[in-house]
């Protein structure tokens, strides 16, 4: 019985979660593709799912919750930007970077958009992926009537930290992160 409500009390937070992404989701228009040096930056498209699960799973263990690869499926192109390198010496371009948003219950009360995920291939990073992917998400969010961008970044993850201070957040609120209640920092960049 207890299982049962569970299962009930999850697909009810899976199904408000998909709505209102779905409907905050309309007003914005498919990322725009821009080549920065030997990287492309883009919005997802449906073939790049397996590639960014991939590197998701390398990069945090775990797996991206269900509601949202089926967010991303539908507006993914909307809300999941790519780093693509383009590289001459690569034989085909390859993913190597990825960044995420959604809109948290407290986004729509604050008028910000939620960066849930950035992560850069091991091979490819300290090579200002990340912090570039961060501010096409900026150029976009803010072309598409976004106010700000939210994110939750742990106290010891120096690599992110540094990123976000230099593609414009600001530490608003110390936080604990969930499950484990790791010391965090919940950032925000404003658009205007
Ligand atoms: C966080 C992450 C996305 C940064 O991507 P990146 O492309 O390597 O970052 P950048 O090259 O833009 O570097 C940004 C800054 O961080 C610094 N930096 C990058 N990696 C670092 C490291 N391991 N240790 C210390 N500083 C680091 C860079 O030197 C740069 O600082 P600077 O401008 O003062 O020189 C990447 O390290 C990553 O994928 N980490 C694993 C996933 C993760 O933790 N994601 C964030 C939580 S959701």
């Amino acid at each position: 019985m207890g299982r049962f409500v569970s299962n009930i009390n999850m697909a009810f937070h899976a199904g408000v979660f998909l709505f209102r992404n779905i409907q905050k989701s309309l007003n914005i228009a498919k990322a725009p593709q821009l080549n920065v040096g030997s990287v492309v930056l883009r919005g997802m498209t449906r073939g790049d799912e397996p590639e960014l699960l991939r590197i998701h799973h390398c990069l945090m263990g775990g797996h991206i919750p269900l509601p949202t690869v089926n967010l991303y499926r539908w507006a993914g192109s909307k809300l999941v930007l790519v780093a693509v390198n383009i590289d001459e010496r690569d034989a085909d371009p390859v993913i190597v970077g990825m960044n995420m948003y959604h809109f948290n219950k407290r986004d729509t009360v604050e008028e910000t958009i939620h960066e849930g995920f950035l992560g850069v291939a091991p091979d490819f990073q300290r090579r200002g992926i990340g912090t570039k992917l961060r501010i096409f998400a900026k150029n976009h969010f803010q072309i598409n009537g976004i106010a700000a961008i939210s994110t939750k970044i742990s106290s010891s993850n120096v690599a992110s930290l540094k990123s976000a201070r230099n593609a414009g957040f600001r530490p608003v609120q110390k936080i604990k992160l969930a499950p484990k209640g790791e010391d965090a920092l919940h950032l925000i960049c404003k658009l205007n």
